[in-house]
């Protein structure tokens, strides 16, 4: 049987991930996929760091955009991050090449999503990003595949571990955000970045996402309403807590009358509802179908082993000649949404 060869462009924690599981598992998924799969290639930005796995069997790149365009890879596997740079630009590549794509990078599909589908769908390829949304939780896969028969109406849930994680710290130290901010700071929760995590945004970049395949609609972050985290004191999580209630940093997608409302902001929540049990880094989304009703699914959010799963998913689905177009439908034939907030009633 014809293997199928990655070429994996980041070497951090999920890219990383993955080559494990590619090594360690290499007999599994054979047997799964009915073929084997392969790396051919890596790229990283330094060569010479132990990243806990080896390396030596594979062809190394220092330019992302060259692993992309190499013959001996079917598949670009892009785990650097950023919306932007080498990121969209090795991408772009792999396409033009005729390669398909998996990638984690919601901040690149929440900016760029639309037209890197549209790119795809024209040269015949598919970009897959189940890791993108909720690490290891498979909601695109619930959303394309097992929910397919109905209308959703309804998306929504906890989506930034991180910020779940402030915010329950908050509530079961007493102390108060700034001081619970720093301590994940110390412990690497944080996003380079931090305004991703507490501004709401990369919760907000996966909540587009979502929407987009949701509701049949051209990625449209600038829609989102966003509210961060950094507002939400001791007392308000106290006062909540004495009404019965938790804050969450919730995400909620519905079409209403107005047009498609994205809204991601701190929310109440009943304390004894799924949605208030939810601790730590943990995340949930909740799907909302004619159909199904109602469909909860609870599960790490980040991290390498549940990250990395979610990105051997679609390589898996790849491998076996599943070729779902990136959003679960044509990107050609998606509408540009009306965001509620402006749309007349
Ligand atoms: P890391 O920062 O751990 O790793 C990034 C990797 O990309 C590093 O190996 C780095 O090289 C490499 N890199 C960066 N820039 C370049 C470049 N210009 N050329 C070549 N290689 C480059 O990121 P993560 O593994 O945490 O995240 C990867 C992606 O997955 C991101 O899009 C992130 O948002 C997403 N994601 C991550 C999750 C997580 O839990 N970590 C969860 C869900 C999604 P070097 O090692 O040499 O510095
Ligand atoms: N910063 C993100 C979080 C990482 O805390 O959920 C996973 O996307």
């Amino acid at each position: 049987n014809t293997p199928l060869r990655l070429g994996i462009a980041g070497l951090g924690t999920v890219g990383t991930g993955v080559a494990k599981i590619v090594r360690q598992k290499a007999g599994l998924l054979a047997i799964r996929a009915g073929r084997p799969v392969e790396i051919s290639a890596v790229s990283a930005r330094s060569r010479d760091k132990d990243r806990g796995v080896s390396l030596a069997d594979y062809a190394w790149e220092d330019d992302p955009v060259a692993l992309a365009r190499r013959d001996d890879v079917d598949v670009f596997v892009e785990l650097m991050g950023g919306s932007d740079g080498p990121a969209k630009a090795a991408t772009e590549a792999a396409i033009a090449s005729g390669k398909d794509v998996v990638t984690a990078n919601k901040a690149m599909l929440a900016h760029h999503g639309q037209a890197l589908a549209l790119a795809a769908e024209e040269a015949g390829r598919v970009i897959r990003f189940e890791a993108a949304v909720a690490g290891g939780i498979p909601v695109i896969k619930a959303l394309t595949e097992g929910l397919a028969g109905n209308d959703i109406t309804r998306v929504m849930g906890v989506m930034n571990g991180t910020c779940n994680y402030i915010l329950t710290r908050m509530l079961s130290t007493g102390l108060p955000y700034q001081t619970v901010f720093e301590e994940a700071d110390k412990l690497g929760y944080l996003e380079a970045d931090p305004t991703l995590d507490v501004g709401g945004i990369d919760a907000g970049h996966k909540l587009s996402l979502l929407s987009a395949i949701a509701f049949g609609v051209q990625v449209d972050f600038d829609s989102v309403a966003l509210e961060g985290i950094e507002k939400v004191t001791i007392e308000d999580i106290r006062h909540a807590a004495d009404m019965g209630y938790r804050i969450k940093l919730l995400g909620v997608a519905q079409m209403t009358g107005r047009g498609l409302e994205q809204r991601m902001s701190p929310c109440l929540v009943p304390a004894q509802s799924p949605l208030g049990q939810l601790e730590g880094g943990t995340n949930m989304v909740v799907l909302e179908g004619d159909n199904v009703e109602q469909i909860v699914l609870r599960g790490p959010g980040a991290g390498m082993g549940p990250t990395a799963s979610a990105v051997m998913g679609d390589v898996m689905d790849i491998a076996r000649g599943f070729r779902i177009p990136t959003f679960g439908q044509p990107a050609a034939g998606l509408e540009k949404s009306t965001p509620a907030s402006t749309a007349t009633p």
